[in-house]
């Protein structure tokens, strides 16, 4: 499954031979692990930086170090039309600040904070923690559930629309467009959902033109940049970033976490015991767990890894890669949540461009945990199941069947 792009025939003349490895990110489902071990395979295994000619033909770095080196010149290394998937509808969609270089880029990012920020995210906690204890409630006396569907996916959308003030009766819709727009599985079939997705938001932004509030769409109009005020179609894409970066990850991350929390019930049980373990247990799986890729265009000839690489090239970061690098660790990748002395998190990327929405995942993480854990009683996969999952741009669980004993 490549995403409909075509792999290239041969690589450009300047890629040396020895650095050539066949690898497609968009790899076919496989059992829960697979997308895991097989990016981390590549360590030891690949060159550290390769090219592989699949997916229209790109450059791929593992190493922690490489990939700080790449994140610290974004100019070099552009967002801009960076997406793997760059010659088709869904690359050209344009989700600012994400896609857009120094020195405009921090400008817009800083916006964001207007409603990202530590701050504004903590005024949002009660209303979170209502929305995941009535999503467990759905499920308690079921004595289990696929934990994807019932909680992992209306968790994010919901606190999303809520922190957007989104009406929460439309949730079906939104909760349908968002996995329609990411997991349709090519980027023509993702297109209705978008459409759709971009309709509501065009009618939003209209709305908060006439009626401005306090909500991030009415904050974003009322800012401006370089004393020039941002254009509704400039905050539409804004909003675009928001929606396509902000449920999907918080889905998969409450997926991975909860996973590894069914497979190893001691951790499970001082988690119960020590709700205080709770945020260095979040950090520590989105560590290993990590599942984002990054692309970036090359704008300039740049040499990596004592390697050319071309203006024009496009090369995918492997956070997982990164994230689990033992040279970089100092010691083993496995779950250690006592671990001293880490690096920082790589998961939510490093550089100008790391999440601006990190605060919110953790909040929704830590909820998450301290509630699930606190009413549903221990949990364990259901007999003879391993969940499926998908690698790409992010590796993500298709379902997480659980149970546990129901009162
Ligand atoms: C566990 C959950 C999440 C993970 C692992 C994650 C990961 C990432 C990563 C790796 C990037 C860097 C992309 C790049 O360098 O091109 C990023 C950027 C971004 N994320 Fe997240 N994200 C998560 C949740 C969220 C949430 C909840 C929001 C907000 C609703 C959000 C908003 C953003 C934004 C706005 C950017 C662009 C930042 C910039 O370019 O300056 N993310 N995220």
């Amino acid at each position: 499954m490549s995403m409909g792009i075509k792999a290239r025939k041969r690589a450009p003349a300047h890629v040396p031979p020895e650095r050539l490895y066949d690898f497609d990110l968009f790899g076919d489902p496989m059992p829960f692990g697979g997308a895991h071990k097989m990016n981390h395979d590549l360590i030891g295994k690949a060159p550290d930086l390769f090219y592989t000619l699949r997916d229209g033909g790109h450059w791929m770095v593992t190493r922690r170090k490489l990939i700080e080196e790449v994140m610290a010149q974004p100019n070099t290394f552009s967002s801009h039309a960076a997406s793997p998937h760059f010659d088709t509808v869904i690359g050209r969609i344009k989700t600012p600040p994400q896609d857009m270089d120094p020195p405009e880029h921090m400008a817009h990012r800083l916006l964001l904070m207007k409603f990202l920020g530590p701050k504004h995210i903590r005024a949002l906690e009660g209303r979170i923690r209502r929305l995941m204890v009535e999503l467990i409630d759905a499920v308690l006396a079921d004595g289990g559930c696929d934990f994807v569907a019932a909680v992992a996916v209306p968790f994010p959308v919901k606190t999303f629309m809520s922190m957007m003030q989104w009406d929460l009766s439309r949730y079906a819709d939104f909760a349908g467009w968002a996995q329609g727009i990411i997991h349709s599985g090519s980027p023509m079939r993702s297109l209705p959902y978008f459409i759709r997705m971009r309709w509501f938001l065009k009618s939003w932004i209209r709305d908060r033109q006439r009626n401005p509030g306090d909500d991030p769409v009415s904050l974003l109009l009322a800012s401006e940049v370089g004393g020039k005020k941002l254009t509704p179609a400039l905050v539409l894409d804004m909003a675009n970033l928001l929606f396509l970066g902000g449920l999907d990850t918080v889905t998969i991350g409450l997926s991975f976490i909860t996973l590894h929390l069914a497979q190893h019930p001691e951790l499970q049980q001082r988690l119960r015991d020590n709700p205080g373990d709770i945020p260095a247990a979040i950090d520590e799986l989105l560590r290993r767990y990590a599942f984002v890729s990054v692309p970036r265009r090359v704008d300039q000839d740049v040499t990596l890894d004592g390697v050319l690489l071309k203006k024009g090239d496009y090369i995918v970061c492997s956070l997982p890669d990164a994230s689990n690098d033992e040279e970089a660790l100092g010691t083993s990748a496995e779950v250690d949540i006592d671990r001293r002395n880490a690096p920082s998190l790589i998961a939510f990327n490093t550089g100008p461009h790391s999440c601006a929405g990190a605060a919110l995942a953790r909040l929704e993480l830590r909820i998450f945990l301290e509630e699930w854990l606190s009413r549903v009683p221990p949990f364990r996969l259901i007999d003879n199941y391993t969940p499926r999952q998908v690698s790409g741009a992010l590796f993500a669980l298709k379902d997480l069947k659980l149970a546990w004993q129901a009162d």
